[in-house]
C-alpha cells in the first residue's frame, strides 16, 4: 500500500512538473516537409541544380530522411558558412528553428507522406540563363576532359572578349557545362594576355592553375557554386570590362567516377543599355607577408586598410578567400568614431565554400574607416585538409601548397558620376 501511495505521489509530482502538452501537430511530406525542400533545398537538390541527388519527390526525401535530418541538424545543409548576426546578407541560406524542429520531428515519426493531395505545385525553375539571353556568350574552344579518377583538378580557361572599345556590365552568369565534375568556378579579368601566354605554355585546353589565375588579374566578373546567384549589379553600378580584355575562367573540377567526363563551362555577359553612374571596384584588403610555422594549430594573421580620408565608399559585398588551411576568417569596419561594425565571420572555413557574399544593403564606409581582417590557420598534422605531410612552414602563393589571406570587398565611390553613355 505504502508503495503504491509512494508511486501515485511520484506520477503526479512527475505530472506537475510536466503540464500536459496540447498533441503536437502530425508531420508529413504532403503537409510541410515537401514545403520546406521546395523552399530551402530544390535550388540545387534538382537534375540540374548541382547537388549529387534531387530532393523533388517524397521517394526521394524518404531515401535521405536519416541523412537530412543529420545534415540539417549539424547546420551543415543548406550549405552557408556566415555566422548569424555578423554581416547583413541577401539571400541567406539558413534553416529557421521551427523548420528544423518539423524535419527532426518529421524523421522520428518514420518520415510519413501524409495526403499527396495536399502536396504544394511543383516549385519552376527559371531556364539555363536565368537573366534571359546574354548580351555575349564567352565559351571554352574544346570541351575539356577530366580523365576518370582525377579527383580535385584546377584549370584555368583565357577566353577574348575582342571589343576594341571600353564597356559596362549589368550583370553576368556562369553556366557550368557539366555539374557532375565542376565543382566550383571563378573569373578574373586579364588586360595584358598574360593568360594567353600561361595557356600557351601548358598542352591541352587551358592552363593549370590553383588559388589564383597565375597572373595579377584587373578584377573578376563573379563566379559560380552550386545555388549561387548570378552577380547582378545595382541599377546604377556596372562592372568595367576593359577593351580587349581576356576573361579566364578558373574551374574546380572534381572527378570520382569511373568515367572520364568533359566540360565547356559559358559565361553570359549582360551590357548596360542605360548610362552607368559608377564603376564597381574590389578592394583587397590583404597579408602577403605572413609565415605560417610548421604545426602551429590556430596560428593569427592580420590585414587592414584604411579608406583615405578624401574617399567615401559603399560596400555592396564581400569574399573571404584563403587556401586548404585556413579555419576561420573575421572582418571588421571600424568607423572613425570608435563604433566597430562586424561585416562578415567564417568559423569554419572550408575552400571548396568560398563564397561571394552580397550585404542586404549597400554599408556605408566613410573615409578614416579601417576594415580588419583577422584569419586563423591550422597548419599542424591533425588538420585532415593539411596538404603538406609533414607540415612544413606556409606563405603567400598561388600554390596548393601555398596560403592566402584577403578579403575582397566590392566598393563603389560615392562621388563618381560617370555618365558614360551606352552602346
Ligand atoms: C546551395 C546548394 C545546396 C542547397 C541549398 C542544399 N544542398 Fe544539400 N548538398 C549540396 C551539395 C553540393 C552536396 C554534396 C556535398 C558537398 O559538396 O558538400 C549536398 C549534400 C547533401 C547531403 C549529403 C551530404 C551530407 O552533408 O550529409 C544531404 C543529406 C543534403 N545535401 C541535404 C540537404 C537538405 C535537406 C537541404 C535543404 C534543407 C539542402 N541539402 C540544401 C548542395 C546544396
Amino acid at each position: 500500500m505504502r508503495r503504491i501511495v509512494m508511486l501515485v505521489l511520484i506520477a503526479a509530482a512527475a505530472l506537475a512538473a510536466e503540464p500536459a502538452r496540447p498533441a503536437e501537430e502530425p508531420v508529413t511530406f504532403g503537409d510541410q516537409i515537401s514545403r520546406v525542400l521546395q523552399a530551402h533545398c530544390q535550388t540545387c537538390h534538382r537534375p540540374e541544380g548541382g547537388a549529387p541527388f534531387s530532393l523533388l519527390t517524397y521517394q526521394d526525401a524518404y531515401l535521405w530522411r536519416q541523412q537530412i535530418h543529420v545534415a540539417t541538424q549539424a547546420r551543415r545543409m543548406p550549405p552557408w558558412k556566415p555566422v548569424a548576426g555578423h554581416g547583413d546578407f541577401a539571400e541567406v541560406r539558413r534553416l529557421s528553428d521551427t523548420d528544423l524542429a518539423l524535419i527532426a520531428r518529421w524523421v522520428k515519426a518514420g518520415a510519413p507522406e501524409g495526403d499527396p493531395a495536399r502536396l504544394p505545385p511543383p516549385r519552376t525553375f527559371p531556364p539555363t540563363w536565368t537573366l534571359g539571353q546574354p548580351g555575349l556568350v564567352l565559351e571554352m574552344d574544346e570541351a575539356y576532359t577530366v580523365a576518370a579518377g582525377a579527383g580535385d583538378v584546377y584549370r584555368c580557361f583565357t577566353l577574348p572578349t575582342r571589343y576594341s572599345y571600353d564597356l559596362y556590365l549589368s550583370a553576368v552568369e556562369v553556366i557550368p557545362g557539366n555539374k557532375k565534375i565542376v565543382h566550383h568556378v571563378l573569373t578574373y579579368l586579364d588586360t595584358t594576355g598574360a593568360s594567353l601566354a600561361l595557356d600557351r605554355a601548358d598542352p591541352g585546353p587551358g592552363y593549370t592553375c590553383f588559388g589564383g589565375p597565375g597572373f595579377a588579374a584587373t578584377g573578376g566578373l563573379g563566379g559560380w557554386a552550386p545555388g549561387a546567384p548570378p552577380l547582378v549589379m545595382p541599377s546604377d553600378v556596372g562592372v568595367f570590362l576593359p577593351a580587349g580584355a581576356r576573361v579566364v575562367a578558373q574551374v574546380h573540377y572534381n572527378n570520382r567516377s569511373e568515367r572520364a567526363e568533359t566540360d565547356r563551362t559559358r559565361i553570359g555577359l549582360h551590357f548596360i543599355r542605360q548610362p552607368v553612374d559608377k564603376r564597381l571596384r574590389v578592394v583587397p584588403v590583404l597579408n602577403r607577408g605572413f609565415v605560417i610555422p610548421a604545426g602551429a594549430a590556430r596560428h593569427e594573421v592580420r590585414a587592414s586598410w584604411t579608406v583615405p580620408l578624401a574617399w567615401n565608399l559603399h560596400t555592396i559585398g564581400i569574399a573571404p578567400h584563403m587556401h586548404l588551411l585556413g579555419r576561420e576568417m573575421k572582418v571588421t569596419a571600424t568607423y572613425p568614431d570608435g563604433t566597430v561594425r562586424p561585416l562578415i565571420y567564417i568559423d569554419d572555413w572550408d575552400f571548396n565554400w568560398q563564397g561571394a557574399y552580397t550585404f542586404a544593403r549597400p554599408i556605408p564606409l566613410p573615409g578614416g574607416t579601417r576594415i580588419d581582417v583577422q584569419a586563423i590557420y591550422d597548419n599542424s598534422a591533425d588538420n585532415p585538409r593539411q596538404p603538406n605531410r609533414p607540415p612544413r612552414p606556409v606563405g603567400w602563393g598561388e600554390g596548393t601548397t601555398d596560403e592566402m589571406c584577403i578579403a575582397f570587398l566590392r566598393v563603389t565611390v560615392d562621388s563618381e558620376r560617370l555618365g558614360a553613355r551606352p552602346r
